[in-house]
């Protein structure tokens, strides 16, 4: 029977940073790979600060805080993700980069791990294909076992589930940490076991779970990537300002932030990517990205991330 104690996470990045800390907040044992070196030691660096300021600020015990770090390994070598008991792969929105990682990872990770995506928008059956274990075949000698979960009442939980050979999608939400919802994405051979795992993992993480059938942009991207997207129109077109098509939507229909911050805030490349899938997925002009957010990729204006994205950030 395996169970999840330790959990692998590829990209250090916002997202692979964020889902590292919440894990590792949470108990569990988190190794973080990134393929860059200087990305690895940044999301150590975040990671550690991020968390001393949680504490500061009484969120969290002096001590917990201590665990969590302790319970964090950051590596540059893949191969350390063998005994990880899920992997959840948050690198750059690429089809074609993240089957490698996914084909990589299978010949890695032990049979009975969980290979999951924080995939914003591309195809689990397709990612789970370029896998030897899209579906759920679970061999325990000659037969397949039923597969359970449950919690033990030891200082940290454990999940315990049987053998499931998955690949799924769980996609948290921009910063991990923070945000309530992790939203779970069945590929076409995505068994119920393996759902019930990971939405059980994701309740553990402290996150409201809501469930995707695996079309183009799930459900989250699909309706907000196009409002990003008919923003940038709006702005391309010169129907107004970026604050104030920002403070239209903000103040209009009471949305935390403007499309235009946000779309800074997640990423242009990242909202580009979405809506190259978007529109090659589901075949609709509408989905058809913006010139101008194009442009601002070309220019290598990504957002906060690079200290320039719609607007300027002198800090990032
Ligand atoms: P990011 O650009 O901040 O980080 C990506 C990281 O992956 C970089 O550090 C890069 O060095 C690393 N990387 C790239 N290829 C790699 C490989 N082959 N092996 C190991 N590391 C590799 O990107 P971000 O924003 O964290 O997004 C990551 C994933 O999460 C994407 O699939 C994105 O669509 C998704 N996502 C992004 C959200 C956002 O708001 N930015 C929200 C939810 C999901």
């Amino acid at each position: 029977m395996a169970e999840i104690r330790s959990i692998g996470v590829v990209g250090g990045g916002q997202m692979g940073s964020g889902i590292a800390q919440l894990a590792a907040v949470n108990g569990f044992e988190v190794w973080l790979h990134d393929a860059d070196s200087t990305a690895l030691s940044n999301a150590h660096e975040s990671i550690s600060s991020r968390i001393q300021s949680i504490v500061s600020k009484g969120h969290l015990t002096k001590e917990k805080g201590a665990e969590a770090l302790k319970n964090l390994r950051c590596t540059s070598n893949l191969e350390d993700f063998r005994s990880v008991d899920i992997v959840i792969e948050a690198i750059v929105e690429s089809e074609e980069v993240k089957k490698k990682l996914f084909v990589r990872l299978d010949n890695i990770v032990k049979g009975s791990a969980i290979l999951a995506s924080n995939t914003s928008s591309i195809s689990i059956t397709r990612l789970a294909s370029a896998t030897s274990r899209p579906g759920q075949q679970v061999w325990s000698g000659q037969l397949a076992i039923a597969p359970f979960v449950l919690l033990e009442l030891a200082s940290v939980e454990r999940i315990k589930l049987s053998g499931i050979l998955v690949v799924i999608g769980m996609h948290f939400m921009n910063p991990p940490p923070v945000m309530k919802l992790v939203e779970i994405i069945r590929g076409a051979s995505t068994s119920d076991d393996t759902f019930n795992a990971t939405k059980f993992l994701a309740e553990r993480l402290g996150k409201k779970i809501i469930c995707s059938q695996d079309f183009s942009g799930f459900i989250v991207n699909r309706i907000l990537m196009p409002m990003i997207n008919e923003a940038f129109h709006a702005l391309y077109t010169g129907v107004a300002t970026k604050e104030d098509i920002d403070a239209g939507m903000k103040f209009g229909t009471n949305h935390p932030m403007g499309p235009l911050e946000l779309a800074d805030h997640i990423g242009l490349d990242v909202c580009l990517s979405i809506m190259k899938v978007l529109y090659a997925g589901l075949g609709d002009s509408k989905y058809a990205p913006c010139p101008l957010l194009v442009q601002y990729v070309d220019a290598g204006r990504l957002g906060r991330k690079k200290g320039i994205g719609v607007y300027q950030y002198s800090k990032m």
